[in-house]
Formats: structure tokens, sequence, C-alpha cells
């Protein structure tokens, strides 16, 4: 198994360079299915989420290559509609697929993902949203086999706006003849990546970034080249690290407009956040302040994908913060990790109350990809040394984040 040695305790200093976003990467290969054609997509973050999903890219026949950071995507060749089940127990994201694979295929045979355990994560919102623009969805033993011949238009509203049934909305119905609309729509801003790519390929999306989006429509679509958004909860993490380590850092390839609810909290906590064009400097203070009280809510609410950083760094402030968990139910599995570093961190269902102290190394494991992130983000603030098992996960979401962190002068060693 691998694992990070962290020698905590050491300030960070300098400039890091924030990557593509996983969550915009992922639907946009998805999407590069649809062209029938070739697409170069610049900034693919080279993580193991990106690789499998090469490897399902591969099995419905598209050739894939990676040159640098230019992930290039020929679908001349897409001609196949099922995924093996072991590429889609691989990834929760993975489920995207389905609709691109109905938008492009007509049919679709995959399996039930996988992906972080986050608690209850149904995939009902994106069932229903396909059931409702007439795709016949036939439910067996773990299996989903969607067929598209009776297809049509149709005005979906969402009960939930959920990032991964908005994509599959848009993917399934992008090439189909008439207005589809999307009212309640997740508003993320790797919705809108995605939509701008589409768009670049012919799409005509309107809508996208809001609750209701219109999508007219085109049969034919073409390759495009795209240039991935900055990953802003990566953002969050290196901010979070300047906070636990009481650090000034300089972070370049950041959207201001992107990182307001995080930024927020960290100022509230005495961070001092300066914004240039698309570079950002956070100062931490010494001597942190705690955090009201956190809700994580739907873009562009507090991220629950930024909530267990900005618990690590809570642990190091002077007072007592309150954390509501409304997205995933199972967030929370790093408080027992935390507990081991000397946090005093009480739960109760979504509610979390940390009282701010100082951590200590210890033996702590990753659970989950961002949890992973968070503890690593704790163990540098930590007297001592840390062992953190379970850096598998971390590598779904950071290209190599031990290397962003050393890069600011942390200690971190992969073993
Ligand atoms: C995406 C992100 C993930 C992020 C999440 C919320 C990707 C690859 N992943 O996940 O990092 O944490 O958005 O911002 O982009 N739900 C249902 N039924 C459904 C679908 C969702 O009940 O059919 C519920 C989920 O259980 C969860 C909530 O809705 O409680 C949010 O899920 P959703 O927005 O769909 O997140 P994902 O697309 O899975």
């Amino acid at each position: 198994m691998n694992g990070y040695i962290i020698n905590g305790g050491r300030r960070l200093g300098g400039r890091v360079r924030v990557h593509g976003a996983k969550n915009a990467v992922l639907p946009i290969m998805a999407a590069a299915v649809l062209s029938g054609d070739v697409c170069r997509i610049y900034d693919s973050p080279l993580l193991s989420d990106v690789i499998h999903t090469v490897k399902i890219l591969e099995t419905i026949g598209c050739s894939v290559s990676l040159e640098g950071d230019m992930l290039k995507i020929d679908a001349l060749s897409a001609d196949r509609w099922e995924i093996p089940e072991d590429l889609m127990r691989e990834m929760r994201s993975s489920i995207i697929f389905l609709g691109a694979l109905c938008g492009k295929m007509g049919k679709a045979r995959l399996c039930s993902p996988g992906g972080c355990e986050l608690g209850n994560r149904p995939i009902d919102l994106h069932l229903k949203a396909l059931r409702e623009l007439g795709i016949e969805i036939r439910e067996e033993n773990g299996f989903i086999e969607a067929s598209c011949e009776r297809m049509h238009p149709a005005d979906i509203h969402l009960s939930f706006p959920s990032v991964g049934a908005t994509e599959n909305i848009i993917l399934a119905s992008v090439r189909l003849k008439g207005e589809t609309t999307i009212s309640n729509a997740a508003k993320e801003p790797e919705i809108v990546d995605m939509c701008d790519f589409l768009n670049k390929m012919g799409a005509d999306i309107s809508g996208a970034g809001t609750e209701f989006i219109r999508i007219k429509g085109k049969a034919s679509l073409h390759g495009a080249e795209h240039k991935i958004i900055p990953d802003r909860i990566v953002a969050s993490t290196l901010m979070c690290a300047a906070m636990t380590t009481k650090s000034e850092i300089e972070l370049l390839n950041v959207r201001k407009e992107h990182l307001g609810a995080v930024v927020s909290v960290l100022r509230e906590s005495g961070a001092k956040i300066e914004f240039f064009k698309d570079k950002m400097y956070i100062r931490a203070p010494e001597k942190a302040l705690p955090a009201d009280m956190i809700k994580t809510q739907v873009y562009p609410g507090f991220p629950t994908d930024a909530q267990s950083v900005v618990m690590a760094a809570l642990c190091y402030s002077e007072g007592t913060s309150v954390i509501v968990e409304n997205i995933f139910d199972s967030r929370y599995k790093i408080i027992p990790e935390l507990k081991k570093m000397g946090a005093d961190i009480l739960q109760d269902a979504r509610v979390a109350i940390i009282k701010g102290s100082s951590l200590r190394g210890a033996r702590i494991r990753a659970m989950d990809l961002r949890g992973g992130a968070a503890l690593t983000v704790a163990a540098l603030g930590a007297q001592g040394e840390s062992r953190l098992e379970g850096i598998e996960y971390i590598d779904r979401g950071y290209v190599k984040l031990e290397d962003m962190l050393n890069g600011l002068g942390a200690d971190i060693v992969r073993v």
C-alpha cells in the first residue's frame, strides 16, 4: 500500500500552479465521444480517474494519446456501447457515459458505478430524467441497459440540482432534434466548462451556470480544442495547507469567481487573500479564528469537496467552529483520524463541532479522496511525523500532491 511520511511543522512559501479540474475533465472526455472526430483537451491533469476514463474511451473504440498535458481523443471509430463492469466499478463519474453513449450510439449497457464511499450516492435522478427523454432503461442484476429508439426532447425539472444528472441530460440530448430544457439544473463551473466544450463542437447550449439550461439539438457535431478550467478544490486544498502551516503562498492558475465560498471562510478565519488576474496570494494568520457556521451547499454555496480540507484548517484555529454537511452523509470519515492527531471534534449526524487546538503527528489512514487531502493538510501543520496510508485515493484527484507541497517547502515522502 502506498503512503506518505509527512514531517510536520515546516512553514511553506513560494508559488505553485493549480492543475486542471478533475470534475471538468472527466465529463469533457465523455463529451468528446459525441464529436465522432478528433478533440484536443489542454491542461488535462494526469490523475488515476483520468487514466480510468481513457480505458473506458478505448473500450468503446476511441484512440487516446497524451502529449504533455494535452489529451488527444480520436472518436472517429467509436462504435461500441458497452462498458465492462470492472471499469464502471472503479469510479462514480463513469455514470456520465450513460448520457454520452445514448447521445452518440442510441444505446448503452453498463453497470452501476463505484467511486469513493461517500454514503448513499444513488443515480435515481439520472435515470428518471433520461426516461423523461423517452429513453427506455432496464435495470437488471446491477446492470443498466438503455435504448433510445423512442427518444424525444423534454422539459425536465430536477427535484435536486445534481451535477451528474445535469451533465447526463445534456450529453444525451445535445444531438437530439428539438429543444430540451432543464430547470433546477446544477450550476457548478465544471458544467459550464463541459457546455463550453460542447458548444465549440457545434452544440447549441445556453444557460449553463444558471438553473435553467436550454439545449437545441444539433445532429452533427465536430472535433474541438479546449483548455480545462483550474481545479477549485485543489486551490482550496493549497489555501488550507497555508492555513495549517501559518504560511504565505502564491497560487497560479486560479479563478476568483469559483473560490468565493472558501475564500470567505478563510478570510473570516483571519487569512489575507488577494487576487490578481489568474493568480492569488494567501497569507495565513499566526492565530486563526474559528468559523461560525459552514454549511455545505450546491454551487455557489460552500462546496462539499472543500469541507474536509477546511475542517483540517479549523483544527488549528483558536475557538469553536461548526460545520454542517448537507450533500454527502459519509464525509466525516476523517474525524476519527484527526482525533488520533489530537483534534477535539464532536460529531452528531451531519453536524461537526471543532474545538481548535494544535495537532501532533500520528499514523492515519485516508478513506476517500478529499479526506486524504485533508489529512495531508492537517499533518503539515502537526508537530512531528505522520504516516498517512491510503494515498491512492489522493491520486484520484491531485497530480502528485506531495510534489506540489514539497515545491512549497513541505517535507513529504511517498513510500
Ligand atoms: C459531483 C462531483 C463531486 C461533488 C458533487 C457535489 C464529479 C465527478 N463529482 O458528484 O466531486 O462532491 O458533484 O458537488 O463531478 N443524488 C441523488 N440522486 C441522484 C444523484 C444525486 O439523490 O440521482 C444526491 C447525492 O446522493 C448527493 C447529492 O445528490 O447527496 C449531490 O450529488 P451530485 O450533485 O449528483 O454529485 P455527483 O455528480 O455524484
